[in-house]
């Protein structure tokens, strides 16, 4: 019997093809398998109830938060270039939380969960460990918008550490705020101190574990904040296709919700213990309507059972 996934899309076969693209490591998370768990404050804007009227993003809370390297292997090296670098974080108290999570890259690599699926499926090692580049790059010839995030990697040099990388949440969030208006955000989170780029034969040069030996140094030296931005969506914005971007998208009007501050480093077993989910979010923010998110909680919850 063949141990690559068959059949049509759902969060289960997603979720076996990531482990299967990743040439099934034992345990960790099907995505994002190598991380740091840390923890933080948030403090919210007085500009915040404008947009949202969710008490996650209007009042202060601890926050627990994960930075990530992309990927199902979790012995992955920071200094790959392509890895994407990610942050989950949870904000909020007791019947008010919600976990938002965001990635190095404004886009998704696709636009359906069947384009999702036959992406990894052509990633699958082959018997030699490596796989298919043929098969890869007939892929992307004839599924191009695949191709825009890891267009969007290359273009932009990695990130030298995980407090200096911009992140994106992706989709378009409906916000509501306190008069009952609801119109479409994305969320971007944007280091306080800029961003921090290194050329790619610096990072080459790096150690296999520099991000995370420069998070904790940062976190001991108090520098590791982030303004939590709401992009405003203008008519016509699209809110279903997630591998493309607004028009404009860098220079339109922004939000700031608040700021978040990594004061310390967990135990992983505080984040592990549980997913990040990004269906959990508090009354005020919406869920997004494309199909992507519509499948990832489940997703989140297989890896979580898989991984136990
Ligand atoms: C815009 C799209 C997406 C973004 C930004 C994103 C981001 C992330 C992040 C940040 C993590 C790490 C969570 C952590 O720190 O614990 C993660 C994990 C994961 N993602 Fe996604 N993801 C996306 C789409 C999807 C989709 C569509 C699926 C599947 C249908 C999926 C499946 C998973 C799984 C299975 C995990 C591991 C969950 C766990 O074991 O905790 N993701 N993702």
């Amino acid at each position: 019997m063949s141990r690559f996934p068959t059949g049509a899309a759902t969060p289960r076969s997603i979720v076996d093809a990531l482990k299967a693209a990743a040439g099934h490591p034992p345990k960790g998370r099907a995505s994002f398998a190598r991380g740091r768990c840390v923890r933080g404050t948030y403090a919210a804007s007085d500009r915040a109830a404008e947009i949202t009227k969710s008490r996650s993003f209007t009042k202060p809370s601890r926050v627990l938060a994960r930075f990530s390297v992309g990927g199902g292997n979790p012995e992955v090296a920071d200094n790959d270039k392509y890895g994407l670098r990610c942050f989950s974080f949870r904000l909020g108290g007791d019947g008010y939380r919600s976990d938002i999570l965001v990635q190095s890259a404004p886009m998704h690599f696709a636009r359906t969960l069947d384009q999702m699926l036959a992406f990894l499926k052509a990633r699958i090692p082959r018997r030699g460990g490596k796989p298919d580049m043929t098969k890869i790059r007939a892929f992307s010839a004839a599924n191009p918008e695949t191709q825009h995030q890891a267009n969007y990697i290359a273009a932009h040099p990695p990130p030298l550490s995980f407090a200096g990388t911009t992140y994106w949440g992706v989709h378009a969030f409906p916000a509501t705020n306190a008069k009952g208006e609801t119109r479409f955000i994305k969320f971007k989170i944007v280091p306080a101190g800029g961003e921090v780029t290194l050329t790619e034969d610096a990072t080459k040069a790096k150690p296999a574990d520099f991000l995370y030996d420069d998070l904790e140094s940062r976190i001991t030296s108090g520098d590791v904040r982030f303004n939590v931005m709401a992009l405003l969506d203008r008519p016509g914005d699209s809110t279903m296709d997630v591998t493309i971007r607004w028009p404009d998208e860098d220079h339109r009007e922004a939000v700031r919700l608040g700021t978040i501050v990594i004061t310390g480093v967990e135990a992983n077993e505080a984040c592990d213990a549980s997913i990040f989910d990004p269906a959990n979010l508090a009354e005020g923010i919406g869920h997004p309507p494309d199909e992507i998110f519509a499948a990832r909680s489940a997703a989140y919850a297989i890896s979580l059972a898989k991984r136990r």
